[in-house]
């Protein structure tokens, strides 16, 4: 290719969740034959991003504040004889509140929804007509995944990969169903298409995404694709996440005790351990029959390292009700967890729900379960200490010599050792471990 054209800066800022992250890379590669690169800071650039989050009211927010500060710099880059610079707003908040995006910052040039990205050039095309429709923002058809190129490996040994979008389940607090809409699965060939492209550029770990992954429903499910991505040469480990515990069937569990590339990670939120509030959130499991699952998963893959969500302060949460919520984690004990302050969201039923409990209550409830959740990851951590675990290396560490890498369990791994040892899967004595990440050595065969 000749280098005609002026190249274009182009900065991209992700919040929320892994397949806001998928998705960033996807609208870089979409717009990469446009001439635009990607640049990390915001200064100067001719195309802004922000690809943004709606899961909980402080993510809505910080678009808004971030958009400000955007302004400004869009301003001194005109003031400077610099050219223009676009603003673009795209993700769950251009989504279920595009109009209002609009209204309240009028220096956003366009706004894009989730499914709307292949529509990326032609939008950007029309706002600097500045006329025509700025807003994309419907679920249309699922021929965004068509007419998107295929993922480039950005760069490192692991990846993304989205597998599935969208959600049925209707959870009476989550705005996602409606700004990702109806739950949608792509094609078995498509996504092994782009699973073999990635492992050709030296991707060696993929993580599968889907707000309900294990709901996937290509031929096979997602046992049956896991299996098919098993077989890809040089795809050696498989992750996949967010899953609900309603669509952990039997298959996925038997693929959890049989692949050795599916690594012993699941993410399996559960949000609260009182049945009552299981049942205000329309979750569509007891805290029993989630406990019960996590046995069936451990008699498979009994070294499995587990991971959930939680929110407190749920609409009528009382104490016994929390008191549930600890007692099944002490139950269950988690290798790492995410928990939330209970944020009410427009348009979601449970904003809508008697017993909205007091903001102070939630602090105390969340720094209750933290203390616990900090507690079992800590332990998770130290009982890996004088292991021998298989490490794939991903770049190098913080301090010189020293490399980064993750467990099968997904724990952050430090150890001397060569470059070139990235990209590789090395077996490394762990010798201590923090709350965040284990260290070791490398284990030489011959030493
Ligand atoms: N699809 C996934 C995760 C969706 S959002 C699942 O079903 O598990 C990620 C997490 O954000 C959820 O698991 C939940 O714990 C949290 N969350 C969603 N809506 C929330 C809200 N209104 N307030 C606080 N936390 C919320
Ligand atoms: Fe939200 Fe529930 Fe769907 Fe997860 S399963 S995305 S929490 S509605
Ligand atoms: Fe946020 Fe949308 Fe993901 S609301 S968590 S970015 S699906």
């Amino acid at each position: 290719m000749t280098e005609t054209a002026p190249r274009k800066r182009l900065y991209i800022k992700t919040y929320g969740c892994q397949m806001n992250v998928y998705d960033s890379e996807r609208m870089a590669d979409v717009l990469a034959p446009l001439g635009y690169d990607v640049t990390d800071t915001p200064e100067g650039a001719d195309l802004v991003v922000l690809n943004t989050c709606h899961i909980r009211e402080k993510a809505t927010e910080k678009v808004y504040s971030e958009l400000g500060k955007i302004r400004e710099l869009r301003d001194a880059k005109a003031e400077a004889g610099d050219g223009v610079m676009t603003i673009a707003v795209a993700g769950c908040v251009a989504q279920a509140e595009g109009a209002e995006i609009m209204r309240r910052q009028p220096a956003v040039d366009l706004v894009v929804g989730p499914q709307a990205y292949h529509q990326l050039p032609e939008l950007i095309a029309r706002a600097h007509r500045a006329k025509g429709e700025r807003l994309a923002a419907d679920f249309a058809a699922h021929d965004k995944f068509d007419a998107l190129p295929a993922a480039r490996n950005p760069g490192g040994v692991t990846a993304f990969l989205t597998v599935q979008e969208g959600c049925d389940k209707f959870c009476t607090f989550c705005v996602v169903p409606y700004t990702r809409g109806a739950e949608w699965s792509r094609p078995v060939d498509q996504i092994l298409a782009e699973a073999r492209g990635l492992a050709d550029q030296g991707v060696r770990e993929v993580t599968l995404l889907g707000q309900n992954v294990n709901a996937y429903s290509g031929e096979g499910g997602l046992a049956g694709l896991v299996r098919r991505l098993a077989e890809i040469p040089g795809l050696d480990r498989i992750r996949y996440t967010t899953s609900h515990p309603r669509d952990m069937d039997e298959a996925l569990i038997a693929a959890h005790a049989e692949l050795p590339e599916l690594m012993p990670y699941l993410h399996l939120p559960v949000q609260s351990g009182s049945d009552k509030i299981l049942k205000a959130m329309n979750r569509a499991h007891t805290a029993d029959s989630y406990l019960k699952l996590i046995e069936t998963i451990r008699a498979a893959r009994p070294d499995i390292a587990l991971s959930g969500d939680f929110i407190v302060g749920f609409p009528g949460e009382r104490d016994a009700d929390f008191e549930a919520t600890l007692q099944l984690v002490r139950e269950v004990g988690y290798a790492s967890a995410f928990s939330f302050k209970y944020s009410r969201r427009p348009g979601t039923p449970a904003a809508a729900m008697p017993g909205q409990v007091a903001e102070a209550v939630k602090d105390e409830r969340l720094a209750r379960l933290n203390a616990l959740l900090d507690e079992q990851q800590v332990a998770f951590n130290q009982s890996q200490v004088g292991r021998v675990l298989p490490v794939l290396f991903e770049k190098p560490g913080r301090h010189p010599g020293q490399l980064s890498g993750r467990s099968p369990y997904l724990q952050a791994v430090h150890a001397t050792g060569p470059d070139h040892l990235i990209g590789q899967i090395v077996p490394v004595r762990i010798e201590s471990a923090a709350k965040m990440s284990l260290a070791g050595a490398l284990e030489l065969e011959s030493a």
